[in-house]
């Protein structure tokens, strides 16, 4: 009797407690990496993209080549970024998260470089001569197609939201960009115009994955910040693939002033990640030396 007494008890208080252990643990879901993927960066450096679910913020992430850990990193997010050396032993590499593997492929060809989104030009790192692999052109957008098509769904939905958004500048040439570079030397000199021009073989713009974006006021100033058109890049480019890629205070890692209108284009996967952990540059996500200046 007594013994019914106490099992009749335990019963109630699991049924007590039901409901509110539902609420506080809501069922995690199995962990699973649902994308891994290696682009190269720069020569030297690929970045393993990965996203994972049912995986807590903090778990460690290992990049494997022949047996041998190659990269490290952690998941912020549902995401995480291992930077990896491009000198692989194979083509292919295991991405392990909280148990769970995914065997990729690695490229480092040149081809791939020039193709990747995730492509790194800056002050320490050249474009060298190579050219993208494929533009688009509309207007005055010349950009390689999944940056233009990304950059047209923005101003279009920008317009419907009233404000206007105009291209400035797009895709240069190596010559375009040494005519720009000479003149602003001859203008403020040398000094001065590489705190906000890049040195012919090290603009963005020559990747056709940068748009220098204009409003109806202010034209590539630092006034654009404040225009319609510079809170909308600022709060929404990222949902469709682009990055501040200047951010305010980085001169020391990026080499350049604030340039709240030149938008890089990576991909709504990366720029997400970015915006959610606090707008970093291409430089720290993917832990590549700072470019503060040029090497000669
Ligand atoms: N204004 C940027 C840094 C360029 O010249 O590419
Ligand atoms: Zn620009």
């Amino acid at each position: 009797m007594k013994t019914l007494a106490v099992l009749v008890t335990a019963a109630a208080l699991t049924t007590l407690a039901g409901p509110a252990q539902a609420a506080s643990a809501a069922p995690r879901k199995p962990a699973r990496i649902v994308l891994a993927t290696a682009l190269p960066v720069t020569s030297a450096c690929v970045v393993v993209g990965v996203g994972t679910t049912g995986v807590a913020t903090g778990s460690r992430v290992t990049v494997i080549d022949d047996g041998r850990v190659i990269g490290r990193s952690r998941v912020t997010a549902g995401k995480a970024i291992v930077p990896i050396s491009s000198k692989v032993q194979g083509s292919r590499v295991t991405v392990v998260v909280a148990g769970q593997r995914r065997i990729i492929t690695v490229r480092t060809d040149a081809a791939a470089l020039a193709a990747s989104p995730w492509l790194v030009v800056n002050k320490k790192v050249s474009a060298g001569s190579s050219t993208p692999p494929r533009l688009t052109t509309s207007g005055n957008l010349r950009l390689q197609p999944s940056a233009a098509g990304a950059y047209e769904k923005m101003a279009k939905t920008a317009a419907r939201q009233g404000t206007s958004l105009w291209v400035a500048s797009s895709y240069r040439s190596a010559a375009r960009q040494k005519s720009l570079y000479t003149a602003y030397v001859a203008r403020d000199g040398r000094e001065a115009a590489d705190t906000y021009s890049a040195r012919p073989g090290h603009s963005e713009h020559q990747t056709g994955l940068a748009v220098d974006v204009a409003g109806s006021s202010c034209t590539l100033s630092g006034c654009f910040a404040d225009t319609a058109a510079g809170r909308f890049v600022k709060s929404d480019a990222y949902k469709y693939g682009f990055v501040v890629r200047y951010p305010k205070g980085a001169d020391a890692t990026t080499g350049y002033r604030y340039e709240p209108w030149h938008l890089r284009y990576v991909g709504p996967w990366l720029a997400g990640y970015l915006h959610s952990v606090g707008s970093l540059t291409l430089e720290r996500a993917f832990a590549l030396p700072a470019a503060p200046d040029y090497a000669n």
